[in-house]
Order: structure tokens, then C-alpha cells, then sequence
């Protein structure tokens, strides 16, 4: 038995829906649950040559032998759920905790038109931080408030601790990134909770002694979008230059881009206890890597940086992303633990 907490280790879009979709394909778990903070996050995972945008659905579901849980601690848009449940054809397989925080029309409208949220912090416009300031208010709708949501709604704790009591794996998928942590990222410039691993246990709610491991995602070349401090970004040319430009999941927004940051790395992996690293983008390191799946076929400038990585993170990369596609990673996991 084995609990996997997968967060992000930057500012967040470091690829976390790859790694997970690895993740849930390898290690075949019983349950897949999401926590974090709403549809403000945008997974992409590339699979069977399809790519799939996810805003509320966990991003291991293309394992089909697990059950998809959403924890209490996530906002859900019943809107953009029910239209995700309905493209994958999950209905007969996902549940979300009947004490998720909704997210209504209004919310959506006050993060898009409020000045300081749109305009200063540069928010995703999904309506996550006035919905969770509603909850805070204490006069927010929870999903058991919800009819078209009844037929979803279950225990979240109660499913995972059980799996976790008869054995089985369980892979836990956070969102967002370290860098827009409410409590240790860049403030204001940060998102309406905290991203790290622990939040994330307590958004499904699963306690600290129950996680075994903590993977903390970095991509070579990091990334930003909205405002805030960004110490190693580099200009939008140089980007274009290195052949790095991004554009978001959710947003479409041109993603600010930089270089390695090796002390956020140290920090976040620290805050995070991670015990694992997941590296992705090492093709942009070297694009001869670009979709190796060998450990041994890396040239040695990418191996180099990998070495770094560990050394800053303090913690063993065990899982390497080449390319975009699944099947582009390299997993030295029963290898380096
Ligand atoms: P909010 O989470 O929509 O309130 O946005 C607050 C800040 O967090 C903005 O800078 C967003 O761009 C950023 N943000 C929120 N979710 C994500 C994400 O999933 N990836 C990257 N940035 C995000
Ligand atoms: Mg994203």
C-alpha cells in the first residue's frame, strides 16, 4: 500500500498532469483524488494521441480501474464538472465530497470585474478566490446544497481511508504551484489557498501519517502567468529564442517564462517534504532528449542538470518527462528508492 501526494513545485503548469496520468497508468490505484484549490488549475494530459484540458477532473482517469474523487477542500463549478463527467464519460465512476465549496455565476462575475483581482493579481477569472472568501464568510453553497450534483456526492475520508485500511494505492493530485501558495508564495500575487503537500491531505482528508510519499514537480524552465515577483524570468524573445514560449491551459495567456531556480526548488521541496522529484521538460534542457524514455540515452548536459536538480531538492529525480506525450518519461523508481 502506497500513498502518492503529487504538488507543484514552481508557480504551477509544471506538468503535473503528465506525471500524474504516469502515475496512475504505473501504479494501477484504487482511488484518484484531487485536492487543491478549484477550476482555476489546467491539466494537460496527452494520451493515445488525444490531449485533454482538465479544470475539475483528476488527472489520472485515463486509468480506468480507479475510482475519482474530488475533496471536500475543492471548489467545484457544477457547470464545468458536470461537462467534463459528461466529454469522459465518468459518471459511473467519480464522486466529490458533499462538503465542496460551489462556485456560482456571481463568483465567476466578481473575479472578472473586480479591479484589484483581475487587473493587480491578474487572477484566472474561474471565480476560486470569491468563492472560497464566501466560504470563509460562512455563506457559501456546498455541493449537498446542490441537486443536479446528488447523484455524485459522497464521503471522500471515509472511501480513502478505507482503500488505505484493506491496502490498496492511492494517488493524490494537487494543483497549482508552490510560488502562488496563499501562505508561502509570492503574496499578494498568489492564489486563494495553500498549494503545499499538506494542504492537499487535508483537502481530501487523509492526515499526515498516512502519506508515504510526497512528489514535488519542477520543469527545467519555469513558468508564470499573471503578475507577481518572477526572479529568473527571462523576456518573452529570449523565450522564443530558446523555442520555450507557453500559453495557458485555462487562461490562453502567454505564460512568462525563466531559467532553473535552484533556491525556490530547495525551499518548496523543503515546505513540501519532498521525497521524490519529478523532473519534466528536460528536452528543453537539450533537445537531443527530446522523447528518450532511457535514462541511459540522456546526453550528458541533461544527466548534469538532473544532478543539480537533486542537489538542490534534496531529494532523488525519479521520474523524468522528455516530451509532452506519456510515453516521453523515463521512471528510475525502482532504481533510486
Ligand atoms: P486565481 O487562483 O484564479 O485566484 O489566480 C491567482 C493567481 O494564481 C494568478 O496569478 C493565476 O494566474 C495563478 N494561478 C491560479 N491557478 C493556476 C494554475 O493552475 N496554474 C498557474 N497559475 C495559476
Ligand atoms: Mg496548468
Amino acid at each position: 500500500m502506497t500513498t502518492y501526494i503529487v504538488v507543484g513545485g514552481f508557480f504551477g503548469d509544471e506538468g503535473k498532469g503528465k506525471i500524474l496520468a504516469h502515475l496512475a497508468l504505473s501504479d494501477s490505484p484504487e482511488i484518484i483524488a484531487r485536492g487543491g484549490v478549484g477550476p482555476n488549475a489546467g491539466h494537460t494530459v496527452e494520451y493515445r494521441g488525444k490531449r485533454y484540458g482538465l479544470r475539475t477532473v483528476p488527472s489520472g482517469f485515463i486509468y480506468e480501474g480507479a475510482r475519482l474523487l474530488i475533496g471536500a477542500g475543492v471548489l467545484v463549478d457544477p457547470v464545468v464538472f458536470r461537462h467534463e463527467v459528461e466529454e469522459l464519460n465518468l459518471k459511473d465512476r467519480i464522486g466529490l465530497d458533499k462538503r465542496c465549496g460551489i462556485i456560482e455565476p456571481k463568483h465567476i462575475e466578481m473575479d472578472r470585474k473586480n479591479k484589484h483581482l483581475s487587473d493587480e493579481i491578474g487572477t484566472t477569472g474561474t471565480g476560486t478566490g470569491p468563492a472560497n472568501a464566501d466560504r470563509v464568510m460562512r455563506v457559501g453553497k456546498l455541493a449537498r446544497d446542490i441537486p443536479e450534483l446528488e447523484e455524485y456526492l459522497t464521503d471522500v475520508p471515509l472511501e480513502i481511508n478505507s482503500a488505505l485500511e484493506r491496502g490498496e494505492n492511492v494517488l493524490i493530485e494537487g494543483t497549482q504551484g508552490f510560488g502562488i501558495s496563499l501562505y508561502y508564495g509570492t503574496y499578494p500575487y498568489v492564489t486563494s489557498k495553500d498549494t503545499t503537500a499538506s494542504q492537499v491531505a487535508s483537502d481530501v482528508g487523509i492526515g499526515p501519517t498516512k502519506v508515504d510519499e510526497v512528489v514535488v514537480v519542477f520543469k527545467s524552465y519555469p513558468t508564470r502567468v499573471g503578475e507577481g515577483p518572477f526572479s529568473t524570468e527571462i523576456s518573452q524573445e529570449e523565450a522564443e529564442k530558446l523555442g520555450i514560449q507557453e500559453f495557458g491551459t485555462v487562461t490562453g495567456r502567454p505564460r512568462r517564462v525563466g531559467l532553473w531556480d535552484g533556491e525556490m526548488a530547495r525551499y518548496s521541496a523543503m515546505v513540501n517534504g519532498a521525497t521524490q522529484v519529478a523532473l519534466t521538460g528536460v528536452d528543453r534542457i537539450d533537445p537531443e532528449c527530446r522523447d528518450v524514455r532511457d535514462y541511459g540515452k540522456l546526453t550528458p548536459k541533461a544527466k548534469k542538470f538532473i544532478e543539480k536538480v537533486e542537489e538542490d531538492a534534496k531529494a532523488p529525480v525519479t521520474i523524468i518527462s522528455t516530451g509532452p506525450s506519456l510515453e516521453s518519461t523515463i521512471d528510475l523508481r525502482d532504481e533510486k528508492l
